[in-house]
């Protein structure tokens, strides 16, 4: 069928909005139309890579329109959140441990169907699609049961994409992996859209002291707004002394979570724990980035790092909860959220790059 996608044409180009065709779904796939879609730093960081023309996007959120012969989980009308793909099958995802399937590459960033074949095709020709098994900086995608999540329908359906991904992020990061005891103390370095997910998730556990550390001024605002009860900006204070003054005797938090993808400041959140702290690892560093430990550091005090993805979420569980606790108002990740026309994608990539906005979000139905 004919869509209307943005496609990246290589490395800090513009994206252009073009007619392109959809492959029908094969018996297992299922066809979203797309109402919303979030726009995330993977995207860009693949579009700038050199691999031609492609349609990025991975934070989908829309309605089933149709579905394959073997599709039993929705049907046509069901509201639904893609997610990452997982094969559902390797010993990661029996485990309940999805995001680290031992075959997530090759579901989600081949650039094709786990067979080879493509499904995005402009002026015949195969373009890079099925990105995160949906492709979904699009009027339409293909998604699989293991990638999609069905929702209530009262809640505001285009704005749910990002649950898909950053927002599960920060927000697993925590309520998943480091899960606080209430009373306990927390430190969360960067509050993008993953920080402050994360942010909002120490509210719900119910830490002490939940302190968010920001180059950005008005991203801490908005984390004070959300339940930050302390701002630490790195270019005013340094944050690992401020952060051991805040705590008293303890000398440091009991979590920290690194959401830069910055070495430095994983070291920072390393730094800022107190004894048998744990630093969560959220942001993606650059290809071969490094950093240096004192191995002390770890040893005495029993402090851990763990490398966290998709905040270990399994998502047909955790995003319908993060959906509820947003309809009582306790997961409010709609403040972060700006939304544009599909015709103003340029504009929504731009306000991501430049950090204007937390999540841009393209919004479907609206009219640019
Ligand atoms: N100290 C503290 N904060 C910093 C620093 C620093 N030295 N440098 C940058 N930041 C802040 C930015 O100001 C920004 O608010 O980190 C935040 C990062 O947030 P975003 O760029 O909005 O990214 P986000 O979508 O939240 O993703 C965070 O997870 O998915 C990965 O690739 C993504 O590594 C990124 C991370
Ligand atoms: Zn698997």
């Amino acid at each position: 069928m004919k869509i209307t996608a943005a496609i990246s044409k290589g490395p800090k180009a513009k994206f252009s909005i073009e007619e392109i065709e959809l492959a029908e779904p094969n018996e297992k796939e299922i066809l979203v139309r797309m109402l919303g879609v979030g726009i995330c730093h993977t995207d860009i960081d693949w579009r700038d890579l050199n691999i031609g023309p492609a349609v990025f996007g991975h934070e989908g959120s829309g309605v089933v329109e149709k579905v394959g012969k073997q599709v039993t989980k929705v049907q046509a009308g069901d509201h639904v959140v893609l997610t990452f793909a997982s094969c559902g099958v390797c010993d990661y995802c029996q485990s309940g441990e999805p995001s680290y399937c031992a075959n997530f590459e090759s579901l989600n960033c081949s650039g094709t169907r786990p067979d080879g074949s493509s499904t995005l095709f402009k002026d015949g020709s195969p373009i890079f699609g099925n990105f995160f098994a949906q492709s979904s900086f699009a009027s339409h995608a293909l998604a699989n049961e293991r990638n999609v999540v069905k929702v209530n329908q009262d809640a505001p359906i285009e704005l749910l994409g990002p649950l898909g991904c950053g927002f599960q992020t920060g927000a697993g990061a925590v309520i998943n992996v480091l899960h606080p005891r209430s009373g306990q103390t927390i430190a969360i370095f960067g509050t993008g859209a993953v920080g402050s997910a994360a942010i909002m998730a120490a509210v719900l556990t119910g830490c002490s002291q939940i302190i968010a550390v920001d180059i950005n001024p008005k991203r801490l605002e908005i984390a004070k707004d959300l339940g930050a009860t302390r701002t630490i900006n790195p270019n005013e204070n340094n944050p690992v002394q401020r952060i051991q003054e805040l705590t008293g005797k303890k000398n440091g938090v009991d979590y920290t979570l690194e959401c830069t993808g910055n070495p430095e400041v994983l070291l920072q959140a390393i730094d800022a724990l107190g004894f048998r702290g744990i630093c969560g690892m959220v942001g993606v560093g650059k290809v071969g980035a490094k950093f240096s430990l004192e191995m002390t550091k770890l040893l005495f005090g029993g402090r851990q790092l763990r490398g966290i993805l998709e905040g270990d979420s399994v998502p047909d569980v955790f995003i319908p909860r993060l959906v509820a606790l947003y309809k009582q108002g306790r997961f409010p990740f709609d403040r972060l959220i700006k939304t544009y026309p599909l015709e103003a994608f340029n504009q929504a990539v731009e306000d991501t790059i430049t950090g204007k906005v937390v999540k841009s979000v393209i919004d479907f139905n609206q009219i640019g």
